[in-house]
């Protein structure tokens, strides 16, 4: 079966099972899940019960849509993420943006845990992401343009949206939460960068290395959808004098940070207000 028909059976499956018309939704990373606390009247759908979704099977990743409100604001949340190193394509990995889009997005804000190449970045704060660079080696456009979901060659200068970096900038100020703005590279994973590969992510401009968000990120852009993306800096991605990490270290470390990410999309969406009702 093609693609576009795979996603329509998708969206005409949710649409059957949940009568709210979400405009946002939230990708959560790894370790981030707390953040799905913040949504009431919650209605959980698998992605095992859903026509063609794949299944995530990366630590931390739970599985499962879910639909409710976020102060008052009908909000889709997909808890658990497709990641490229599971060996998904990007097609795979981007399915539910795409999916998203057909159902009306007009915001998506994604999570992720990340390593801080910057050295004046503390494991434990967020990071909001300004500009990305795609190091994955493959890209979710490629092949046949699909025109009635995007454009052949998406403009990418603004891939993540400046008033909702501003607003998120507000909103953290405010909350007298510190954080971090800098640019966030994307490796296939699942290994960890080895200390030369970090100097020259550190040479290239990046501020902060993950496995995740650039895929989701590009698709978004591509469908027209607004982006704001904060990474949980979980742990020091420093060459020098670079000690053994662990995935139990990042979710950890994610898990604590992920609290204060969740209040500052809740700032953001109480100030998108009247826009998403
Ligand atoms: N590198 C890549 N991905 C990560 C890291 C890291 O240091 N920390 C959390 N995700």
């Amino acid at each position: 079966m093609d693609y576009v028909q795979m996603v329509k059976e998708s969206v005409d499956f949710l649409k059957n099972r949940v009568r709210s018309n979400p405009k946002v939704a939230i990708v959560l990373g790894s370790g981030l899940s707390v953040i799905k606390e913040s949504l009431t009247d919650q209605i959980k759908i698998k992605y095992s019960e859903i026509p063609h979704f794949p299944v995530s099977t990366a630590p931390g990743h739970a599985g499962e849509l879910i639909f409710g409100k976020w102060k008052g604001i009908d909000t889709v949340l997909m808890n658990g993420r497709f990641h490229f190193y599971e060996g998904y394509s990007m097609k795979e990995v981007t399915m539910a943006i795409r999916v998203f889009q057909m159902m009306g997005i007009k915001y998506l804000f994604l999570t992720n845990a990340a390593g801080g190449l910057n050295h004046t970045f503390e494991p434990g704060h967020p990071m909001i992401i300004t500009d990305h660079i795609n190091f994955m080696g493959d890209n979710p456009l490629i092949g046949k343009n699909i025109d009635e979901w995007g454009v052949r060659f998406p403009d990418m200068s603004e891939a993540y949206n400046s008033k909702l970096i501003s607003m998120a900038e507000e909103a953290a100020k405010e909350l007298i939460i510190p954080y971090y703005k800098g640019v966030y590279v994307a490796v296939s994973g699942p290994s960890f960068e080895t200390p030369a590969e970090l100097r020259m992510f550190r040479f290239l401009g990046a501020d902060a290395v993950g496995m995740s968000t650039v895929p989701e990120v590009i698709v978004a852009n591509h469908g027209g959808i607004k982006v704001l993306a904060i990474s949980a800096i979980t742990d020091r991605a420093i060459p020098e004098g670079l000690k053994p990490l662990t995935a139990q270290e990042v979710l950890e470390v994610a898990n604590r940070t992920g609290i204060q990410i969740a209040k500052i999309f809740e700032a953001v969406i109480e100030n998108l207000g009247e826009e998403l009702k």
